[in-house]
């Protein structure tokens, strides 16, 4: 059986993704735009490279949602991206307005369907997908800690000149801001970093991975990251359809976990064919918690300022 893969917004973001998830042979992809031709032109250059890189997937885009009929993974990039000056905050409202047009689109065609959410503001358009699909929170994800721990785990190997294979590391919390990196829970091959670098290095490392984002906004000037984001949505489609049982911190409903309820937070996830099989709770230290709990009220805030719906 082949998978089906929708990726909805042909922008970026959501092309280095399906290029990713086409050229590894993982599934069909089904790139989807309000920019039609953008999506039909986007899929065809891409089937383009398959004789050249070798992969079997089939690439189809376009601007009706007909086609993504049956997708086992939908990954929703649509929406305004952002430029200098603005938060990730500053997109709320028209993104919302996208966010539930999108949703409703895909789960009237593939009501069996796993959503991966990426447009921003990430958590509270998480939120916007649950209302809209109604579904259980095993099946809406949101991307963000897959990549906020890459940069992390990049800016990491780097400083101690070691390979990125050996480099883990874990950022919990909202997609803003207050996000949380731990690096307590950071590894180079099984050794602490606390062992390997110092207070302030790690202190500078921290401070760079909350600021990751707008730094490349800062160097594009007229949008935002996208190989990196492209990656890590793959990386989360890739754990799913192949049953990985992997665990990545995903923006998750939380339902209690880390004392929070009923709001999309960054978490550890276990990641498999049926969604997001399992939050995985960390001890946290007193200041570690209550960082969280500090970006948990700043997803709270922006998602009590959406609109009813
Ligand atoms: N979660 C993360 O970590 C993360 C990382 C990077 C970017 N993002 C977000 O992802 C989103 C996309 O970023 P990008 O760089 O690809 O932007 P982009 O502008 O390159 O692409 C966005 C695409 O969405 C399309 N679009 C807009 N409204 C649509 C609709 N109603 N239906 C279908 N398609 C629609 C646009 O035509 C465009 O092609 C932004 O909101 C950005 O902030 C999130």
């Amino acid at each position: 059986m082949r998978y089906k893969v929708t990726v909805v917004g042909a922008g970026n973001v959501g092309a280095t993704a399906a290029q990713l998830i086409a050229q590894s042979s993982l599934a069909d992809v089904v790139l989807v735009d309000v920019a039609a031709e953008l999506a039909t032109g986007k899929a065809l250059d891409m089937m383009e490279s398959a004789p050249i890189l070798g992969f079997n997937s089939l690439i189809t885009g376009g601007g009706s949602y007909e086609p993504t009929a049956g997708s086992h993974v939908c990954v929703v990039t649509a929406g305004l991206a952002r430029k200098p000056g603005m938060s990730r905050d500053d997109l709320l409202a028209k993104n919302t307005d996208i966010v539930k047009d999108v949703v409703s689109n895909l789960v009237k065609h593939s009501p069996d369907t796993i959503l991966i959410i990426v447009t921003n503001p990430l958590d509270a358009m998480c939120e916007v997908a649950r209302r809209v699909s109604g579904f259980p929170r095993e099946r809406v994800l949101g991307m963000a800690g897959v990549l906020d721990a890459a940069r992390m785990r990049w800016f990491i190997a780097d400083a101690l000149n070691v390979s990125v294979e050996d480099v883990d590391a874990f950022v919990l919390g909202g997609h803003g801001d207050t996000m949380v990196p731990l690096p307590r829970y950071a590894t180079v091959n099984g050794i602490p970093l606390p062992q390997l670098l110092a207070a302030d290095k790690i202190e500078a490392i921290n401070d760079r991975t909350r600021k990751g984002g707008i730094e490349i906004v800062n160097y594009y000037k007229t949008g935002s990251a996208y190989y990196a984001p492209g990656a890590s949505s793959y990386e989360m489609v890739a754990a799913i359809l192949g049953d990985k049982q992997k665990i990545l911190p995903c923006a998750v409903f939380l339902e209690g976990e880390y004392g929070l309820r009923d709001l999309f937070v960054g978490v550890p996830c276990l990641l498999g064919r049926k969604g997001m099989e399992r939050v995985i709770e960390l001890e946290l230290s007193e200041e570690e918690k209550a960082e969280l709990g500090k970006s948990a009220e700043a997803v709270r805030e922006l998602v009590n300022a959406l609109p009813a719906m």
